[in-house]
């Protein structure tokens, strides 16, 4: 059963400077709340019970925001704050744990992730990447699919959407043997590559930033040599993954917010905004009279 998530953080966030310069792009609030307690929330919905944080030394205020502040707990508490204290307290659920382990070196993507091996052991895990924020709009989510889909069939997930051609460039892109799979469904992949130019692209099928993968994928990535950029990917590593058992590309329902750049960090802000149970009216207003007091240039 797959109930452990590693969430790689210990990048910089260059491109999110100079919001980024002393504290981690990750705690950025989309309206009222971390860009990291998004993704973990979607973690804990697709039924994962163990966070594994892969971390750096400067970015200790994400685990402190994952830990029990008792003295503002105890101050609310005594102010009769309930409401505030009942979100302070579901910031993280129930039954869930948060566990960090360190990234010492700035090796990559799939160097990230085999930190998390010795926590994660001999299971299945989910892999999210904190820059990506993923709205389902209250359909069926899908790393819960995902999840599914992996318990029923034991296929590694990847979870996938097309892009424009002059992106494919940033991405891991992958190769299907026929179409591709409709929204909310999955094939097997014949092939994935990190970052290609767009006349080498096997498809426009980018990797979005979450997979589930079966716990041999550790052994694989400990003898992974560093690949596009110089860094061990985690991409390469599914390659040889697909060699010895079937990957499937999952094609995702949901919307897809990059929050490690300026552009997409508003647009997951104002996306949200709009979907906040207490600020979505209001936001919308703003958004309106912003619109028409700026009207964008034609
Ligand atoms: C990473 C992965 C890439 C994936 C992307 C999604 O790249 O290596 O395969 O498509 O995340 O955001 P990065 O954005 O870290 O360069």
């Amino acid at each position: 059963m797959v109930k452990k998530a590693v969430l790689p953080v210990a990048g910089f966030g260059s491109r999110m400077l100079p919001a980024s310069k002393s504290i981690p792009k990750e705690m950025l609030p989309i309206v009222d709340r971390p860009a990291i307690e998004y993704v973990v929330k979607e973690a804990v919905r697709a039924g994962i019970k163990e966070i594994v944080l892969v971390t750096h030394s400067a970015k200790t205020a994400i685990e402190d925001y994952f830990d029990t502040q008792f003295e503002l707990e105890q101050q609310l508490e005594e102010k009769g704050k309930a409401q505030l204290l009942a979100e302070v307290r579901d910031i993280l659920p129930d039954g869930v744990s948060v566990i960090s382990v360190r990234q010492n070196q700035a090796l990559g993507l799939g160097h990230a992730v085999a930190c998390a091996a010795p926590v994660v052991g001999d299971e299945p895990f989910a892999v999210l990447l904190p820059d990506v924020l993923v709205d389902c709009g209250g359909e069926a989510e899908d790393l819960g699919t995902m999840v599914a889909n992996f318990h029923a069939s034991g296929a590694a997930q990847i979870m996938v959407e097309a892009v424009p051609a002059h992106l494919v460039d940033r991405y891991g892109i992958v190769a299907l043997e026929g179409n591709a799979p409709g929204r909310g469904e999955c094939a097997p992949m014949v092939g994935i590559v990190e970052k290609p130019a767009a006349d080498r692209a096997p498809s426009r099928l980018s990797v979005v930033g979450r997979y589930v993968l079966p716990a041999n994928i550790m052994g694989i990535l400990a003898r992974t040599p560093p690949g596009a950029g110089g860094e061990i990917q985690l991409t390469d590593a599914i390659a040889t993954l697909m060699q010895q058992q079937t990957v499937d590309a999952y094609s995702m329902r949901g919307r897809t917010f990059d929050c490690g750049n300026k552009a997409g960090y508003l647009q997951a802000v104002f996306h949200f905004a709009t979907r906040h149970p207490e600020l979505a009216d209001v936001a919308k207003a703003m958004m309106v009279a912003e619109i028409s007091e700026n009207p964008a240039d034609e």
